[in-house]
């Protein structure tokens, strides 16, 4: 556990050390949950957005991708449920002063029964080796089954409390495992009270003619309202597909964990219209779809896993997420749903206008079902971040932290080095450069030796390394290094762009 947490520390410190990801408001001491991308982070996000894009409205004909506003008429919260329901239960600790989560609290009760299950298998498999059988082992153990059967217990009041609303039950099963506060140890709670963890502002000039609206807390509801306009203007056929990138706003009563939980963050959704009845079908396409895309990308497919919902949010007849094996542990990267005709069906109701596709070869008209792709992008950064942050051991003695990106997700893809900073080999380079340059985010470098060059970039991901000698001057060749490896080649220059275009490719 430490382990992990200073691997974290690590992560977060070369973060904000390379220009990737500042604290927001930093010289004014920050603000809470809420940072800013640097140079690099700003790429690195760019590049995920638009792997994203590509897979999902490029390769397929029949999704295409809007931009809506993230300000909207307050009666689209009212409709899709966000202002009655998008609530969470927080509990302040009367003596530390910090506020929690209820529910989270109880998880993290039941993660510490369930990690206690771990460590007894884990010590069983030691202990018999080979002839070890997890499955007889969790089903017949004492210890294993009083655990489960607290856990068991827990959820039993935990979730009808939490579909009910039902605060004082909470608060009582608080009280009955008796939770301590993390940072004062102590059991002083408030009582649970229910929190909108939505941003409201002001539209328009004068106090009397303002009306409240809502920073939009998902982007999923700009393309629900635009369902119709979409599907006529673009003549779309069921099944088809809108997607979006943007910022949301939530309010989080507990934001920590750096980029992973914040209040203001982006996302990448995708709304699959359907006819009522193969929702399963497709619900089964997005999620190995999704896989896929993550998997993709070159990352060991044993850091991701699913984990299907047993709760069901009431609208929805199947969910799922995908997780992702951070620095703290696995926890949810992105989210498919299969949300029936909920949000269509409460927008229909609330606007008065129909959202129907009608289908003229059967001649009938409906309300379509909805499967949803959800990623948050920082998410999805904070993952490659946090998978390809390196360090390593040389041959000669020396250490080097190396970022190994995805080579095409790199926020720069050449660095080009003189070897000095005379002989003409500065204009040569950024000759060179002035060719790769429209194809390529390339970065030029005079300063320091070429082993501080290669680090420096080494330590932002950068794939490919080029220096220009004396001898390029003399036959137009050039040594590129490779970032992982540190192989070095003499290739000519003419060959650099198919060298790296290559490495780029993501296959399909
Ligand atoms: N439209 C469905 C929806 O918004 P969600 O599970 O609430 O579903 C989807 O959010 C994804 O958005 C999550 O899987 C996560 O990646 C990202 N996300 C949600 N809240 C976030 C937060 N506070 N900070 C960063 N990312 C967040």
């Amino acid at each position: 556990m430490a382990n992990q947490e200073d691997q974290f520390k690590k992560i977060i410190a070369h973060a904000k050390e390379y220009g990737f990801v500042f604290q927001s408001s930093e010289i004014y001491d920050g603000l809470s949950a809420v940072y800013d991308y640097g140079q690099n982070g700003a790429e690195l996000k760019r590049n995920i957005r638009e792997y994203w894009w590509k897979a999902m409205v490029q390769m397929h004909e029949n999704i295409v991708g809007i931009d809506s506003a993230i300000f909207m008429h307050p009666l689209i919260w009212k409709a899709s449920g966000h202002v009655d329901a998008f609530n969470d239960p927080m509990i302040d600790n009367k003596d530390s002063k910090k506020r929690y989560r209820a529910d989270v609290l109880v998880e993290d009760h039941i993660a510490k029964l369930e990690a206690k299950i771990s460590k007894e298998v884990e010590k069983a498999a030691k202990r018999f080796g080979e002839a070890f059988d997890e499955q007889q082992f969790r089903e017949t153990n004492p210890r294993v089954l009083e655990n489960l059967k607290k856990i068991e217990e827990i959820k039993n009041r935990l979730y009808p409390a939490m579909d009910q609303n039902d605060m004082e039950g909470i608060k009582k099963l608080i009280e009955d495992l008796e939770i301590v506060d993390p940072i004062s140890g102590s059991k002083n709670w408030t009582d649970v009270r229910q929190f909108n963890l939505m941003f409201s502002t002001q539209m328009g000039s004068t106090a009397e003619g303002a009306s409240n609206i809502y920073l939009r807390p998902e982007t999923a509801q700009g393309i629900f309202v635009n369902f119709l306009n979409v599907q006529k203007t673009g003549r779309m056929k069921i099944p088809f597909g809108i997607a979006q990138t943007g910022k949301a706003f939530r309010n989080e009563i507990v934001a920590r964990q750096f980029i992973f939980r914040m209040r203001e963050f982006e996302q990448m959704e995708m709304q699959f219209f359907v006819r009522p009845g193969t929702e399963m079908e497709w619900f089964r396409y997005w999620k190995e779809a999704r896989m896929k895309w993550h998997t993709n990308t070159g990352i060991p497919s044993v850091k991701y896993r699913f984990h299907d919902h047993e709760k069901l949010a009431h609208y929805a007849n199947a969910a799922t997420d995908i997780e992702f094996d951070f620095p703290m542990g696995f926890k949810e990267l992105e989210g498919i749903h299969s949300r029936t005709d909920f949000d269509l069906g409460a927008h229909e109701k609330l606007s008065g206008k129909k959202l129907r596709f009608f289908d003229s070869e059967t001649n009938e008209s409906y309300v379509p079902y909805v499967v949803e792709t959800s990623i948050g992008l920082d998410r999805m950064f904070l993952a490659m971040l946090s998978n390809a942050y390196t360090e390593e051991k040389l041959e000669d003695g020396s250490e080097r932290i190396v970022m190994k990106l995805p080579a095409f997700l790199a926020p720069t893809k050449i660095a080009i080095f003189p070897l000095t900073k005379k002989d003409g080999l500065p204009e040569k380079a950024r000759e060179i450069m002035d060719e790769l340059k429209m194809d390529f985010m390339c970065f030029y470098e005079e300063k320091d030796t070429i082993g501080k060059r290669y680090r420096r970039h080494d330590a932002i991901g950068t794939p490919y390394c080029i220096t220009i000698d004396h001898q390029t001057l003399e036959d137009n060749t050039v040594t590129i290094r490779e970032r992982d490896t540190m192989n070095q080649e003499r290739v000519p220059v003419s060959s650099i762009a198919s060298i790296v275009s290559e490495n780029l490719k993501v296959t399909w």
